[in-house]
């Protein structure tokens, strides 16, 4: 099973929503994850969005982004039925070839308390709990 790692393109926005359904990550369709958002972010040099394709299917993605100063893996997700077959490892590996081009040492992710999953796989794959911080934001408007 080849998997092959693609570059979000103009366009794709419908792809990415689609594994983002498919994969059970909820998403804000008017704040952040909007379309006018999405392909606003991915023209910033600072953001990276992959896709991960298997025979032209579209299997899973990563947003990945850095601060200059830290990378972080965001939303990976994988279709049920392609999960367990190291997809998310070479989503997260191309990500951190990426991050690690602009400079970038620190690889960093954000997962909800419940995700015991997520947090397992990330652990094998190299990311280790870091406790004793408390995450805060303050938002413009709750859909953002
Ligand atoms: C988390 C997720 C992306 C993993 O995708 P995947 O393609 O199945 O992961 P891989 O097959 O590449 O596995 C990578 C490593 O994680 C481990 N892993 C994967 N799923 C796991 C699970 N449910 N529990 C424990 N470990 C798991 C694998 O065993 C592998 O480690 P190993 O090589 O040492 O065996 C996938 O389960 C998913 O899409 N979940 C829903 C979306 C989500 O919650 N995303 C996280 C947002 S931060």
């Amino acid at each position: 099973m080849k998997i092959q790692i693609t570059n979000y393109k103009s366009g794709d926005y419908h792809t990415l929503i689609k594994l983002w359904e498919e994969g059970g990550l909820p998403y804000k369709p008017l704040g952040r994850d909007s379309r006018e958002s999405i392909e606003k972010e991915v023209k910033n040099n600072c953001n990276k969005f992959l896709f991960a394709q298997i025979e032209g299917q579209y299997v899973g993605s990563v947003l990945v982004t850095h601060d200059g100063r830290k990378g972080w893996i965001n939303r990976v997700v994988v279709l049920p039925e392609y999960q367990h077959k190291g997809i998310a490892r070479k989503l997260v590996e191309s990500a951190e070839n990426w991050l690690k081009q602009q400079g970038i040492r620190i690889f960093a992710c954000l997962i909800e308390d419940y995700n015991d999953e997520s947090i397992d796989a990330f652990k094998k794959m190299g990311y280790i709990p870091f406790e004793g911080i408390r995450y805060l934001t303050k938002r413009v408007n709750p859909d953002i």
